[in-house]
């Protein structure tokens, strides 16, 4: 898919169906969330990749406004490293940018997938943080449920020309 498209096409997915997501396309998707720029390139983070049914089942009991998890064969957490950061100023965002990437690759590979709120809350980083084990230096920042979409989400128009401002507010 040509670049600008996927942006301009890519939705929240919320319903999936059971298939099951190949590896190949779970390495693409992760490889190319590790594309994404970095403050001073630390690239700083970790992709845990769960797709055991029992441990899926046990996530929507800790963020809420996740019970799409329950149907989806998948999920990535995108964890930030205060040791790769050690500053850990731009952690977050540095996640945030690898995120974003991850969606869009999986848009591109034509699966569905949802960003599910973790970072700043700190009930959903300690219960995620149990739940999958992280060591104390990993944070956990987003939670992606991905799978072959069972839905279709029409892109909006969300171009805002009021939003522009030349040379100064
Ligand atoms: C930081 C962040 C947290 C979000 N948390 C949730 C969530 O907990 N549950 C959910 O269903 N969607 C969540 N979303 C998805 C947004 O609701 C969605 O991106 C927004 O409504 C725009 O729709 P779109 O993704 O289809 O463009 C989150 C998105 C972001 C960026």
């Amino acid at each position: 898919m040509e670049t600008l498209q996927a942006i301009r096409t890519r939705r929240s997915i919320r319903k999936f169906t059971s298939r099951p997501v190949p590896q190949e396309l779970i390495t693409k998707i992760v490889e190319a969330a590790m594309y994404a720029p970095s403050a001073r390139d630390t690239q700083p983070w970790h992709f845990i990749i769960v797709n055991r049914r029992e441990i899926l089942d046990e996530i929507p009991k800790v963020p809420p406004y996740a019970e799409m998890v329950y149907q989806a064969p998948l999920c990535i957490l995108v964890c930030g490293d205060n040791q790769l950061e050690r500053k850990g100023k731009y952690l977050t965002i540095n996640c945030a940018a690898a995120t974003q990437n991850l969606l869009l690759a999986a848009h591109d590979l034509g699966l569905g997938a949802v960003w599910l709120g973790v970072y700043p809350r700190r009930e959903r980083m300690e219960g995620l943080s149990k739940l999958l084990q992280l060591p104390e230096n990993i944070l956990p920042i987003s939670l992606i449920a991905l799978g072959y979409p069972d839905e279709k989400v029409s892109p909006p128009e969300r171009f805002k020309q009021e939003r522009l401002h030349f040379n100064k507010w």
